[in-house]
């Protein structure tokens, strides 16, 4: 295994390493790394489907997508696609996976299939060091709020990118503003621009200035690292420690990723 940083303070590349030769007796090696390095890119992957999600379920429980119904032989599987002729992209808000679930998932896997020619790059922030870059004084403001994240907050059809649908109703869910990982104790910030709608028990319109505010400050550059995607890169984040968003740069191609989404296990 041949591991490269992907930035100063977050992320790893892993090369020469086949996560075939991964089971039960050996696994507590990837949960290491994503629990010290918070995201983890291992290239060069050649795994059918059932194996990735063999291979999953060694991480944790799947957390099921409310909007498709995955793919036709792995539920499991919710394939995101941006056809050529499509100019919207999913997922190019900063978020964290699925927030408006009582239980969201702590994991997320994409395996990467087909990839534009140049762009389609993923960003990641490192919540867990923007939280620690706040002042003493905001940091005793948001510690105790908790926040109303929403499934609907901005009129998207995310269904257009997803190979099967599932009709679902706008779902919402409260959380703490800041994440304690279970794990860890590491603090993160938890609110993100996609899904935070308000804090609990005050307006969107009291609520707005401050969930402005830290969504754009883990945007800043310097808690920020990018994946540039090649065909059979996976990559796996601790969505408790991290934010992500999907740039929308390869206008007039095709891009095609397998998601997992997944539960720790106690
Ligand atoms: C996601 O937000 O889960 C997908 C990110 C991507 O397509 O790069």
């Amino acid at each position: 295994m041949r591991i490269n940083n992907l930035s100063t303070h977050f992320g790893i590349e892993v090369n020469d390493f086949d996560l075939m030769d991964i089971n039960s007796d050996n696994i507590s090696v990837i949960k290491d790394l994503l629990l010290k390095n918070q995201i983890l890119v291992i290239r060069d992957q050649k795994l059918s489907l059932d194996k990735y999600k063999e291979i999953s379920l060694l991480l944790g429980d799947i957390t099921f997508y409310p909007f498709s119904k995955g793919l036709p032989d792995h539920p499991e599987i919710v394939q995101i696609r941006k056809e050529k002729h499509q100019h919207k992209n999913f997922s190019e808000m900063w978020h964290t996976d699925s927030t408006y679930l009582d239980n969201p998932p702590d994991f997320t896997m994409l395996y990467a299939e087909v990839v534009p020619p140049m762009g389609g790059d993923t960003v990641f922030s490192n919540t867990v060091k923007a939280y620690n870059e706040l002042s003493d004084a905001m940091k005793i403001v948001i510690d105790n709020l908790e926040c109303i994240n929403v499934s609907d907050l901005h009129s998207q059809d995310r269904t257009q990118h997803l190979a099967t649908i599932q009709e679902s109703k706008a779902l919402s869910s409260i959380h703490p503003v800041v994440m304690k990982h279970p794990k860890t104790g590491v603090k993160s910030i938890y609110v993100n621009e996609e899904h935070t709608h308000s804090f609990n028990g005050m307006t969107r319109a009291e609520s707005k200035g401050l969930i402005d505010y830290l969504t754009n400050f883990i945007k800043r550059s310097e808690f920020t690292l990018r994946v540039n995607w090649k065909p059979g890169t996976i990559a796996i984040w601790d969505n408790r420690t991290t934010q992500h968003h999907a740039v929308n740069d390869y206008h007039g191609h095709l891009r095609v990723m397998n998601r997992i989404t997944l539960q720790d296990y106690n």
